[in-house]
């Protein structure tokens, strides 16, 4: 089951993804390796992660060794918050595919609601107001010229997401947000799916051990532990399995084999519905609340501003 979905471009993406966000230099370049040999397919970056020319790296390698071919995988990264003016949004996607060794990108997303001028340093004094009309339209243009064969967002709320599909001439394929059994994202997944917008999950595990979540992992609540030892699996597999079952696709991070493997390992099982209904039972907290987004004098003076009130 879902061991891909359909875009809305008529377009197959892998329903598990790894994700490279803040992976260390270093472990990246073994981790993404590690994953294509594990049967990953799909590839998540960013120039934000800091890590595109390792990754690069490890993709030509992977080329080299016969281990995948090009046109078997599925790359995506985001589109840097400096290069939001139009007249830089082809100087960011080709930076990506320089940094990556590549011809042509499978998504490329607008990465957040954030914007700097270019050059700045991403801090939240530094930001400029946003002009997404302008920036999806160029965005439009790479997809036409084919350089990304999908384009999309990634952090827009309902609110974003409703005032993006007024103007789009070609809709967002995908909305790359935070969502997991602990924040499930209910009603930005309906918008989507009612507008044909792909949801993908970054961080489906809720971030587990992250210095920068101090809340509890839904990993370890009593309902979760219930759900994973009668199916026999890891809460970490069920989190995942999870959300492809509500139709999103999963990218997990992981720097370690065993686990990338662990992770790859949801297709030929399923929850049953029973279970499925005790996922409403799990409290809800968002983990990426991203408070570093606000400043006093900065265009989000608070997180509310950032996500609409959606939190
Ligand atoms: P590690 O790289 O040591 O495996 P998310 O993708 O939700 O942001 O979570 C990423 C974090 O989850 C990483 O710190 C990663 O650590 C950890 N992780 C990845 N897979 C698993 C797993 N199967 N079980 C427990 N923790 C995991």
């Amino acid at each position: 089951m879902a061991g891909s979905f359909v875009l809305n471009t008529g377009a197959r993406m892998p329903s598990v993804g790894l994700g490279t966000a803040k992976t260390e230099p270093g472990a990246v370049g073994e981790a993404v390796y590690a994953a294509v040999k594990a049967g990953y397919r799909h590839i998540d970056c960013a120039p934000a992660y800091r890590n595109e020319k390792e990754i690069g790296l490890a993709l030509k390698k992977l080329f080299e060794d016969c281990v995948v071919k090009r046109e078997d995988l599925f790359i995506s990264s985001k589109l840097w918050s400096g290069n939001h003016a139009p007249e830089d949004v082809t100087e960011g996607i080709d930076t990506t595919l320089e940094d990556l060794q590549q011809e042509y990108l499978d998504l490329f997303l607008i990465h957040a609601p954030v914007r700097t001028k270019k050059g700045a340093i991403r801090t939240a004094e530094n930001y400029i107001p946003l002009n997404i009309p302008a920036t999806w339209e160029a965005m439009e243009k790479l997809y036409v010229s084919g350089k990304a064969r999908a384009i999309g967002v990634s952090n827009f709320s309902c609110k974003r997401m409703e005032d993006l599909l007024a103007i789009a001439r070609v809709t967002p394929a995908v909305n790359q947000v935070e969502s997991h059994p602990g924040w499930q994202q209910m009603k930005l997944r309906e918008l989507c799916q009612s507008n044909g917008v792909h949801l993908s999950a970054y961080s489906p595990l809720g971030r587990p051990g992250s210095p920068a979540f101090t809340g509890p992992s839904f990993l370890i609540n009593p309902i979760f532990i219930y759900i994973a030892e009668k199916l026999q699996k890891t809460p970490a597999q069920v989190a995942l399995r999870w959300g492809l079952q509500m139709g999103q696709s999963v990218l997990p991070k992981s720097i370690n084999e065993t686990r990338i493997r662990e992770n790859f390992n949801i297709f030929d099982w399923s929850i049953p519905e029973d279970l499925m209904s005790k996922f409403s039972e799990i409290p809800q907290n968002k983990t990426l609340r991203a408070e570093f987004v606000v400043h006093p004098q900065g265009i989000y003076k608070t997180v509310d501003d950032f996500w609409d009130g959606e939190i």
